[in-house]
């Protein structure tokens, strides 16, 4: 019997980086998941993952496609407790070279999927409360130089995990934010080698985080030792934003 036995999460961004790991940790932890994402390299985990897991090619930002989510996770599963918005994108441009068609395609992913993410497991999770966790970044604790369309999608995140934190506690919804600092995965290596040697050197840790400590903290978030925990948000970077 694991943490999430007989429960059931959905995890976007779910083929690769973060959302594999995560996906891999709740089935570790017993639960059924219902991983998803753009890329069909989330049906070969889903295989590696077994009968608990199933993968769905889904676009973040398209709200037929959340329905067709939740359906499938009902179908199958029979409940929807958790849902881990991490499916995102960045963007290396400073607000001068961004144009308005990259802060559209960063904003479509980052901030309306995860508001669509939310909206479509109000219904679902109502009955028996849920809990939502919603990525944001590090990049999101200041005005991080160099990629602007990315850190306003990140702000945004913040402000919406905080309402919606509010809005659906009658629910006994619970969302919190994690706020990830530099990570290993394919996310992080779109940054030049010399911009990744001079972060490694800014962490107090010395090193980047890498996705298995990241679930361990979204676990930890949407389990049930974190009931009284929402509208939060917290920072996981070795130190970077100490
Ligand atoms: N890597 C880092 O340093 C870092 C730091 C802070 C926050 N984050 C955030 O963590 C999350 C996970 O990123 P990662 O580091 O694992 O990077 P990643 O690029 O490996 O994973 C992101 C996943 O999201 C998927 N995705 C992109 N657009 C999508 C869409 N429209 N619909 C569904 N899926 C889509 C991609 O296919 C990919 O599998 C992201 O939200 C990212 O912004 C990453």
């Amino acid at each position: 019997m694991g943490t999430f036995s007989g429960k059931t999460v959905i995890v976007t961004g779910a083929a690769r980086g973060q959302g594999a790991a995560e996906a891999r940790l709740f089935i570790a932890e017993g639960a059924n998941v219902v991983a998803t994402d753009l890329l069909e390299e989330g049906a070969a985990l889903a295989r590696e993952l077994g009968p608990a897991c199933e993968f769905i090619e889904h676009d973040v930002s398209d709200e037929a496609a959340w329905a067709r989510v939740v359906s499938r996770a009902m179908t199958r599963f029979g409940r929807v407790d958790v849902l881990v918005n991490n499916a995102g994108v960045l963007s290396t441009l400073p607000l001068d070279a961004t144009e308005p068609a990259e802060f559209e395609r960063v904003y479509r992913v980052n901030q309306l999927g995860t508001f669509l993410g939310m909206r479509a497991v109000i219904e679902p999770m109502a009955e028996r409360g849920g809990a939502i966790v919603n990525t944001s970044s590090g990049a999101a604790l200041s005005g991080t130089p160099g990629m602007f369309a990315y850190v306003a999608s990140k702000w945004a995140l913040r402000g919406m995990t905080k309402s919606a934190a509010r809005d659906l506690a009658k629910y006994k919804i619970r969302v919190n934010a994690i706020l990830p600092g530099i990570i290993d995965t394919a996310m992080a290596a779109q940054n030049s080698p010399e911009n990744l040697k001079q972060f490694a050197a800014m962490i107090p840790f010395g090193r980047f985080g890498t996705p298995a400590e990241i679930a361990q903290l979204v676990a930890f978030l949407a389990s049930d030792a974190a009931q009284y925990i929402t509208g939060a948000e917290f920072a996981i970077d070795g130190g970077l934003n100490a």
